[in-house]
């Protein structure tokens, strides 16, 4: 589904911010990315859906090498990535409708399609009925939650999130958490950068662990949900044995 192979990045001018990078993650695997700040998560992010492209290495997404995309066809390549961005990026003078639908739209969807598909995203975050609200008529969560819709509305495969809650109190992290792992249950793979230890430990799953650029740590976390049953434990041992393999040459 997204496997990175010695993949470097070095912004023009500066250090690498990224060097050897070699993981895989398989389809609908629910990943933390963590890491002190400046460790690469954000470049890491963006290599995934092209906003940056890797100085070395290649990066292969749903069996495409992102790099060789054409610039014509990158809307084609994030039908089936969502991003959530850290600071929402939502247009303020854009409805919620016309946010949300952005992307049906400039792949030529007709407005009645548009619609339809912004409110099943909407509801999905609890927000089917604010398609007319501005961003700023709404609180920080509300607009973290259409930031989500957006990212939902074409069902991508691969759902990747920036510090989702970085800038929510712990009740709304919450809330956006539960969304993530309700995602994540529809069989979307989910690769969400943070530093919030809390939250990783309290969700569990697998964390990768960015240091100076480097891949530091390849963990897999019980979920509380997978310590209820042994059947869940046995799940857990035979994935863990999966990923010793991971790091092995293609
Ligand atoms: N556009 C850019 N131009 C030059 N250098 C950059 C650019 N973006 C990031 N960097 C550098 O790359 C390194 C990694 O940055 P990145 O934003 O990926 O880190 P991060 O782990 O997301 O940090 P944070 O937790 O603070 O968000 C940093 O040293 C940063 O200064
Ligand atoms: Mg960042």
């Amino acid at each position: 589904m997204i496997q990175f192979f010695n993949v470097g990045k070095r912004y023009p001018g500066g250090q690498h911010a990224l060097r050897e990078l070699s993981f895989e993650i398989p389809r609908g695997q629910f990943v933390f990315l963590t890491g002190p700040s400046g460790a690469g998560k954000t470049t890491l992010l963006k290599l995934i859906f092209r906003e940056e492209v890797p100085s070395e290495g290649q990066i292969v997404v749903n069996g495409r090498n992102v790099s060789s995309v054409p610039p014509g066809k990158i809307p084609f390549l994030r039908r089936t990535i969502g991003v959530v961005f850290q600071n929402f990026r939502l247009i303020p003078r854009k409805t919620v409708f016309e946010n949300v639908s952005f992307l049906p739209r400039i792949l030529g969807a007709d407005t009645a399609t548009q619609k339809r598909l912004a409110h099943e995203a909407l509801d999905r975050v609890g927000l089917g009925h604010r398609l007319g609200a501005f961003p700023l008529e709404l609180s920080g969560g509300e607009q973290q939650r259409v930031a989500i819709a957006r990212a939902l509305i074409n069902e991508p495969e691969i759902l990747i999130a920036d510090e989702p809650t970085g800038n929510l109190d712990p009740e709304l992290s919450k809330e956006i958490l539960r969304i993530f792992e309700e995602i994540h249950h529809r069989g979307t793979t989910l690769l969400i950068a943070t530093h919030d230890r809390e939250t990783i430990q309290r969700i569990g799953g697998r964390v990768l662990t960015l240091e100076a650029g480097t891949l530091s740590g390849d963990q897999l976390l019980p979920s509380p949900r997978d310590l209820r049953s042994e059947a869940d434990t046995d799940l857990i041992t035979s994935t863990e044995s999966d990923l010793a393999t991971e790091g092995e040459p293609l």
